[in-house]
């Protein structure tokens, strides 16, 4: 298939990418930077600078592509795009991805359509904001939750805006869940070992986990099978904050988390982080395994730990 990768130098991108052309497929990729062109090309695609958020951009990138199928994989997470991690201002810090979310989703659409590009894969978010009623592992059938009056909250908003708007155009909505492995959670690591990523409460909070090239290979089935329809792409033990964290904590050789309350949580991180660490919800990944025949290569994040952090 001819895949175009909007997102291609990104944690998942750059290990999208090898897997796709190990299975014959021809990329081409996007960044919006050209001094990652030559990454872009060494990984085997062909690379062309784009911005998701230019509709003209968008539009002449794509026809000039030819795809059979998109892939959507522009986020502004990094430190070059969105800045320091800041919780206490999420809005804030995601406001590119929430616009590369709603707009950039409506461009990337708007040139499938006109090229004729049916299968239309997007990246969504399964970690910790399942809805917060229930059980603490939610299904696609679950909504996720709008975390109302968290900072969150517009964050949230623009997820909902692009799996309904993908999902109206017939195509799949990939949520993974929080992404570890190479490059993916440096910044967390470098937290946790100087003990400034501490236990809120109770740390009963729920998450769900992934590594990057098990989120990569879920990505491809989907290509290749042209999936329809909303997947969690997680690992296989949704697990609350007071087991993953000290465990991570051991992994990265640090010494083991604090336990802060969470009123000074609140005070300090915002309320998302203490809906995170205490009320989270996780995700079950049945579907992808039993629609995409999906394969983990590391179904825990006990195994996956250890050997990202060796
Ligand atoms: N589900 C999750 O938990 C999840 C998902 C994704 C990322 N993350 C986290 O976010 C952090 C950083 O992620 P990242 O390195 O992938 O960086 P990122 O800054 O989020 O960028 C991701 C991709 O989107 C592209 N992009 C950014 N702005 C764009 C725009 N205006 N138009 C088109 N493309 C655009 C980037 O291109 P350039 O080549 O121009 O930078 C890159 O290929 C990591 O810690 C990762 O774990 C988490």
């Amino acid at each position: 298939m001819r895949v175009f990768l909007a997102g291609g130098a990104g944690v998942i991108g750059r290990r999208l990418l090898p897997q796709l052309v190990a299975r014959g497929h021809q990329v081409t990729a996007t960044t919006t930077n050209p001094e990652k062109l030559g990454l872009l090309e060494q990984l085997g695609a062909e690379a062309i600078v784009m911005d998701g958020l230019d509709a003209v951009s968008v539009g002449e990138a794509v026809a000039k592509a030819h795809p059979d199928a998109i892939v959507h994989q522009m986020t502004a997470i990094s430190l070059a795009h969105a800045g320091k991690p800041d919780m206490k201002h999420f809005d804030r810090w995601f406001a590119t991805t929430s616009r590369l979310r709603t707009e950039g989703t409506n461009h990337l659409l708007a040139a499938a359509e006109a090229a004729g590009v049916s299968n239309f894969i997007a990246q969504s978010y399964a970690s910790w904001n399942g809805i917060r009623q229930g059980g603490w592992v939610k299904t696609e059938e679950d909504p996720l939750d709008p975390e109302k009056g968290t900072p969150a909250e517009a964050g949230m908003a623009a997820i909902r805006y692009l799996e309904e708007a993908v999902l109206k155009a017939h195509g799949a909505v990939l949520r993974y869940g929080s992404l570890y492995g190479p490059g993916a959670t440096d910044d967390q690591v470098e937290l946790v070992r100087k003990r400034m990523y501490p236990l809120v409460g109770s740390g009963a909070g729920y998450c769900s986990w992934i590594h990057v090239d098990d989120a990569a290979s879920a990505t491809v089935l989907a290509v290749e099978q042209q999936a329809k329809g909303v997947f969690n792409i997680v690992d296989d033990e949704p697990a609350p904050a007071n087991e993953w964290l000290p465990y991570l904590a051991a992994c990265a050789g640090a010494k083991p988390p604090m336990r802060v309350p969470k009123w000074l949580t609140r005070l300090l991180a915002g309320q998302a982080a203490v809906v995170m660490m205490t009320e989270g919800r996780g995700f079950s990944n049945a579907k992808a395994k039993r629609e995409l025949g999906w394969k983990l290569r590391y179904p825990s994040w006990r195994q996956g730990f250890k050997e990202a952090l060796l």
